[in-house]
């Protein structure tokens, strides 16, 4: 395959979406694949625990290291020499981009490691970065339950860019955030009819000017930029 995939979670159910639409097809044709792990499977007690209590206490729980441990030296032994990125979505991470996407869809070996709880005990990812690329990440400013649905949404990200996924390619280099639209949001999109409930396509699509139609789709993008996502047109100013 082009890109590995293993994910290691207690709710292995939740990742099905995965084995759906564009990627499910990329599996069924050999180019991705993708094993989903429960953590549960490196537990050794009869409760097959994954978490307990902070030390120096506070709030919830937080996932044991030994299962964590056991998971990643079992997935990826640390003797082989092709090692995967470890991907770690959590809220305290860096945020996830199209240029983060970008960066993992050119990655062969991915293992996302899901957290629960108050997440997972810090010396996990500071052991596993001895031997591989750790990545933790954010989806954004809120927090979620799980990184579980995180998972999938990085997986449908990065998927859509590897080559022979996507069926139009050059759909890809022309979304919003790519180079093509220099980082911006693109604008509004239309198709027939040309007058619909009495609303009609601006006329310059219509007009078969390729430079015309290109400089209203410029102002547009710059447009709906400025209005809702000021700080892309100002990568320096205020967060
Ligand atoms: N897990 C919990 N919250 C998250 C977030 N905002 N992004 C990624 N993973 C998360």
């Amino acid at each position: 395959p082009d890109l590995s995939v293993d994910v290691v979670t207690i709710f292995p159910e939740y990742l099905a979406p995965l084995r759906e639409s564009l990627l499910g097809r990329a599996i069924a044709r050999g180019q991705v694949r993708v094993d989903v792990h429960d953590l549960r499977t490196w537990t050794t007690d009869v409760h097959r625990t994954v978490d307990d209590t902070p030390y120096g206490g506070g709030p919830g729980m937080v996932m044991l290291a030994e299962p964590w441990g056991q998971a990643l030296d079992s997935i990826a032994p640390p003797e082989r020499p092709d090692q995967p990125r470890l991907i770690v979505p959590t809220p305290t991470g860096r945020p996830f981009t199209q240029a983060v996407a970008a960066e993992l869809a050119a990655t062969p070996w991915l293992l996302f490691a899901c957290g629960r709880y108050e997440g997972i005990d810090s010396r996990v990812t500071e052991y596993a970065a001895r031997r591989m690329v750790v990545d933790e990440i954010s989806l954004g400013d809120y927090v979620l339950c799980g990184g579980e649905v995180a998972v999938l949404v990085v997986m449908e990200a990065v998927a859509r860019l590897i080559p022979g996924v996507l069926g139009n390619a050059a759909s890809a280099a022309e979304d919003s955030f790519t180079a093509a639209v220099d980082g911006l949001l693109e604008g509004p999109v239309y198709t027939k009819p040309a007058s619909w409930r009495g609303l009609a396509v601006p006329d310059v699509l219509l007009s078969g000017h390729h430079g015309r139609i290109a400089e209203w789709r410029r102002e547009q993008s710059v447009r709906r930029t400025r209005s809702r996502r000021p700080d892309l047109l100002d990568p320096d100013g205020p967060a």
